[in-house]
């Protein structure tokens, strides 16, 4: 099957790229800072015999994600959007809240997902089995949110989950299958090296839980274990 995964270079993009590739699936990359940061990328792209292709993508940029849907169009159906690209924000308290940071959080973590999902949609009608995965956060749900703080990013994947539950309303006709993934705290540079959970552990969960989904799962929010986060 051919997947794309944004925000590739590191942490859980590179492990789905990673896992992808191993169990011979097909890969569209995308980069934001290409020339910086796809080193690895590049080696794996070397040596995957074409299924992988790397390219430039910023998801808050409109040009950018126009560009990366044309090329990854041009390589064929797609059958799985996986976006992933997402940034922390800050965590300083509302007397000191950078409004100007905040919105870029909310670009990047909930528009950018939705940019990519409408520059992609035709792509993934002509593939095989229409399904989007959003990778949320347990910090974007309302009911389990009893420590507050972490407004940009709060804020952002609460409205992530809001674009989830709307895109899987709108493509329910079409049999697409929109999920909301939380992929526990991992070990990458934005979970920091406290984590529990080590990026191949929480790929290998989230792939499982993809392969498994079926059109009547659209609209849930799941862990890498499979089971339900509370909105
Ligand atoms: N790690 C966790 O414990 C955890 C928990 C809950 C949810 N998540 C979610 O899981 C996803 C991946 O997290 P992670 O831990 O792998 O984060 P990470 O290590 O910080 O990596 C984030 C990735 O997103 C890319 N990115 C940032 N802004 C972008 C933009 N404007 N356009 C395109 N790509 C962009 C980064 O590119 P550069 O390398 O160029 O900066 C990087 O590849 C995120 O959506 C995150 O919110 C993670």
């Amino acid at each position: 099957m051919r997947y794309v995964t944004t925000g590739a270079s590191r942490g859980l993009g590179l492990e789905f790229v990673r896992q992808l590739l191993e169990r011979g699936d097909a890969v569209e990359a995308g980069v934001l800072l290409l020339e910086e940061n796809a080193d690895v990328l590049r080696a794996l792209a070397r040596e995957s015999k074409g299924r992988l292709r790397v390219h430039p993508l910023d998801v808050t940029d409109p040009a950018s994600v126009g560009a990366f849907a044309r090329a990854v169009d041009k390589g064929g159906p797609l059958d799985v959007l996986i976006n992933n690209a997402g940034i922390f924000g800050g965590t300083e308290p509302l007397s000191e809240l950078d409004f100007q940071g905040v919105l870029r959080t909310f670009d990047t973590n909930a528009l950018g997902a939705l940019r990519v999902t409408s520059a992609l949609l035709p792509t993934l009608r002509r593939g095989s089995i229409r399904r989007i995965a959003c990778l949320s956060s347990r910090a974007g749900s309302l009911t389990e949110n009893t420590l507050g703080g972490l407004y940009a990013y709060r804020l952002s994947k609460a409205a992530l989950n809001m674009g989830v539950r709307n895109l899987a309303m709108e493509l329910r006709p079409e049999g697409f299958t929109v999920l909301c993934l939380h992929p526990g705290w991992a070990r990458t540079d934005m979970g920091g090296p406290t984590a529990p959970q080590t990026p191949e552990e929480s790929v290998q969960g989230l792939l499982q839980v993809l392969d498994r989904a079926r059109t009547e799962d659209t609209g849930r929010f799941i862990d890498f274990r499979g089971q339900e986060v509370a909105w």
